[in-house]
C-alpha cells in the first residue's frame, strides 16, 4: 500500500513538473523538448509504463490508468500552449514564423471530359422527364443480340465486332449439363432496352449511358472501348415526330445554339423504320468543311421506331405500344464540343487532356 502511494505521489509530482515547464515554455522547440523528455520514445512516462511489471499484479490496472491520465493531461496542455503560440504570432520555431511565406497550394482535381459530357446529357434528358438507367457491361448473347432481332448466323451480327468471353462454367442439372449462356462484352447499350422492358411496363422514357466494347482496329475515330447513350421511349402513340422534336430540343440545349436535325433512312435490326441522325455541321454552319466531309452535315448516331420483334421478345402487346429508340456515341459529342481531334486521347491517361476542362 505504501509503495503504491509512493508511486502515485511520484506520478503526480511528475505531472506538476511537466505542466509547469509547459506553462513556462517560450517557444515551440521548447515544447518539443518537453514532449520528447516525457512522452517521447524513451520519455519518463513511457518508461514508467514499461516498468509496470515491477509492481504487484493487482495494483497494475489502477497504476496504468493513472499514468494514462497524466499523459492525456500533458498532451492537452501541450496542444493548448501550441495554440497560444500560433494565435499570438509568437515565433514557433527557433528561426521564427514567417507568416508571409506562401502556403501549400491544394491542387484541385478535374472531371474527365467524358464525365462532364455524360452529366450534361443526363441533366438535359432528366429535365425532359427521362429516367437514367444502367446495365451490365458483361452481357449475354440473348440480350445483346437475339432479343434485339439479331439472330445467330445473321449477317447483321457483323455490324458489331464482338469480344466473346470464354466461360467454363456449366449449370448442372441432374441428367445433363446445360451450357451457361454465351457471354460477351456488350457491343452497344441497346441490350439495356431489353433488360428495362423485361422489368417495366410502358409508358416510360429512359436514357442509358455506359461503356461498350468493339473488337476493332483503333484509329483517330475508333476505340475498342467507348461510351454510348441509348434512349428509349415507349407508350401508346409515341411517333417519329415525338422523336424528332425531343432530339431537336436536346441538341439545341446541348450545343447552346439553333440546330437543324436530319433523319436519313438506314438499317438496324431492332428498329423499323431506322434512321441515321444528322445535325448541321457546327464548324462551318452547313457550308461544308473538312470535318463534315464537305457535306454540311454531321452524323450523330442511329435511331428508329422499336421493331415489333423486340416488343415480342419482352412480351409486350403490339396493339398497345409503340416507341422510338436511339443510340449516340458519347465521345463524338465530347470531340465536337471540345474540339478533341483523336478519340484515343480519352483513355490515354494524360492529365494534360482533362486539365483543360
Ligand atoms: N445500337 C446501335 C449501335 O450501336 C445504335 C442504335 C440504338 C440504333 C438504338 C437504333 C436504335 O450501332
Amino acid at each position: 500500500m505504501k509503495k503504491n502511494n509512493d508511486e502515485n505521489t511520484n506520478i503526480l509530482s511528475i505531472k506538476n513538473d511537466v505542466l509547469q515547464a509547459i506553462h513556462g515554455a517560450n517557444s515551440a522547440s521548447e515544447l518539443n523538448k518537453i514532449y520528447n523528455a516525457y512522452l517521447g520514445k524513451n520519455g519518463v512516462l513511457r518508461n514508467l509504463l514499461r516498468s509496470i511489471g515491477d509492481i504487484p499484479a493487482e495494483k497494475r490496472p489502477g497504476y496504468a490508468k493513472e499514468i494514462h491520465n497524466v499523459i492525456a493531461a500533458i498532451e492537452n496542455s501541450l496542444r493548448d500552449k501550441e495554440g497560444v503560440f500560433l494565435e499570438n504570432n509568437i515565433q514557433t520555431t527557433d528561426k521564427g514564423l514567417d507568416i508571409t511565406m506562401p502556403g501549400i497550394k491544394i491542387k484541385n482535381g478535374h472531371l474527365h471530359p467524358l464525365t462532364l459530357i455524360e452529366r450534361r446529357i443526363e441533366h438535359i434528358f432528366s429535365s425532359l422527364g427521362f429516367g437514367v438507367v444502367e446495365g451490365p457491361e458483361v452481357e449475354d448473347e440473348w440480350h445483346n443480340f437475339d432479343a434485339l432481332n439479331i439472330p445467330k448466323n445473321h449477317p447483321a451480327r457483323d455490324m458489331w465486332d464482338t469480344f466473346w468471353l470464354r466461360s467454363k462454367q456449366k449449370i448442372s442439372n441432374s441428367k445433363k449439363q446445360i451450357p451457361s449462356p454465351r457471354l460477351l462484352l456488350r457491343t452497344h447499350t441497346s441490350p439495356v432496352q431489353i433488360r428495362y422492358m423485361e422489368m417495366h411496363e410502358p409508358p416510360f422514357r429512359i436514357i442509358v449511358p455506359g461503356k461498350v466494347y468493339r473488337f476493332e482496329a483503333t484509329d483517330a475515330s475508333h476505340e475498342l472501348q467507348f461510351n454510348q447513350v441509348e434512349g428509349l421511349m415507349v407508350g401508346k402513340d409515341i411517333s417519329v415526330a415525338n422523336f424528332k422534336y425531343i432530339i431537336g430540343v436536346f441538341f439545341e440545349r446541348f450545343f447552346g445554339t439553333k440546330i437543324n436535325v436530319r433523319l436519313r433512312a438506314s438499317y438496324f435490326p431492332f428498329t423499323e423504320p431506322s434512321f441515321e441522325v444528322d445535325i448541321n455541321c457546327l464548324f462551318c454552319s452547313g457550308k461544308g468543311c473538312s470535318t463534315c466531309g464537305h457535306s454540311g452535315w454531321l452524323e450523330m448516331g442511329g435511331a428508329g421506331m422499336v421493331h415489333s420483334e423486340v416488343f415480342n421478345a419482352v412480351k409486350y402487346d403490339l396493339k398497345l405500344v409503340q416507341g422510338f429508340a436511339f443510340g449516340f456515341g458519347l465521345e463524338r459529342f465530347a470531340m465536337m464540343k471540345y474540339r478533341i481531334p483523336d478519340i484515343r486521347l480519352f483513355n490515354s491517361g494524360d492529365i494534360r487532356l482533362s486539365q483543360q476542362f
